[in-house]
């Protein structure tokens, strides 16, 4: 079956790699040629990617799609495309639901939705799903970790969930500018501070079995210094500010959908 990818920037480039870095056999790409030097960086890469002369000529040669193109006029875009019935299209625009992709693709008759993160490349990305498809869900478990959901309320979560990824990194942040700041030199913070970010990540993927807030007890001896902090960032509002900023990324999903 082969791949065809309308959009060829950063989230398309991510998923090329992932998709050609898996074992076993690998699919067949065809990318559409904007942007030149990506999508000739990835043919020049990867044996099973080539770049087509048009968006048109990519539909043309592929029987599943993927739509890759910066929200704001990807409608004028598609548009001006021409699909066909049997075809299965993957959006990764999140701002337009099922029912607006399938007007834009008809006759193509099966849409799904699918939120990756750049993480795919390397093969440690979370990718929301919907509606669930066991097709998409086995080509992006290799990638990662495929969360397939049921309605598009749950899909749009996962999609605001995605939001807070900057901001995990500037907490770490926060820890490597204070030990700068104790005269800890730069490398030894940012080799510090980003090992406590890995070992909790394992320590959560080792244990599937606990809820956050069985690790987070986990980790917070009672009377301990953990325990000291979590209360004061608790106390100080660091939690409920994440809660407001993904109910404000919600919120801006809803107006998006007016
Ligand atoms: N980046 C992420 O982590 C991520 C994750 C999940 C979903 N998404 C979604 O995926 C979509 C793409 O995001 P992105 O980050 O990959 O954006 P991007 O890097 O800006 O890629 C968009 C690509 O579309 C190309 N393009 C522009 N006009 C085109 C046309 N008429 N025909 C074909 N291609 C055209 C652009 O080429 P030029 O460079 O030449 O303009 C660019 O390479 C967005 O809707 C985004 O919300 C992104």
């Amino acid at each position: 079956m082969a791949l065809g990818f309308i959009g060829t920037g950063e989230i398309t480039k991510a998923v090329v790699i992932g998709l050609s870095t898996v074992a076993g056999d690998k699919p067949d790409i065809i990318l559409s040629p904007r942007n030149g030097q990506i999508a000739g960086e990835l043919a020049a890469r990867f044996a099973n990617v080539t770049v087509a002369a048009s968006n048109q000529a990519v539909i043309d040669a592929a029987d599943m799609l993927f739509l890759a193109l910066r929200p704001l006029g990807a409608g004028e875009i598609l548009k001006t495309l021409t699909f066909r019935a049997g075809q299965h299209v993957v959006s990764f625009m999140a701002t337009y639901d099922v029912a607006a992709i399938r007007a834009l693709v008809a006759p193509a008759d099966t849409v799904t939705l699918v939120t990756p993160l750049p993480a795919v490349a390397f093969h440690g990305g979370p990718t929301p799903i919907y509606p669930p498809d066991d097709e998409i869900v086995a080509m992006f478990s290799p990638l990662g970790t495929a969360v397939a959901v049921e309605t598009p309320e749950e899909y749009q979560a996962l999609c605001v969930a995605t939001s807070t990824l900057a901001g995990a990194f500037a907490y770490y942040e926060t820890i490597a500018d204070w030990l700068e700041a104790k005269n800890v030199p730069a490398d030894k913070a940012r080799a510090f501070s980003g090992a406590v970010f890995y070992a909790l990540a394992a320590t959560a993927k080792n244990a599937p079995h606990l809820n956050f807030s069985e690790l987070t007890l986990e980790s917070a001896t009672k009377g301990g210094t953990n325990e000291q902090v979590v209360k004061l960032l608790k106390e100080r509002g660091v939690y409920n500010a994440l809660n407001d900023g993904m109910d404000a990324i919600w919120e801006r999903f809803e107006n998006a959908k007016k």
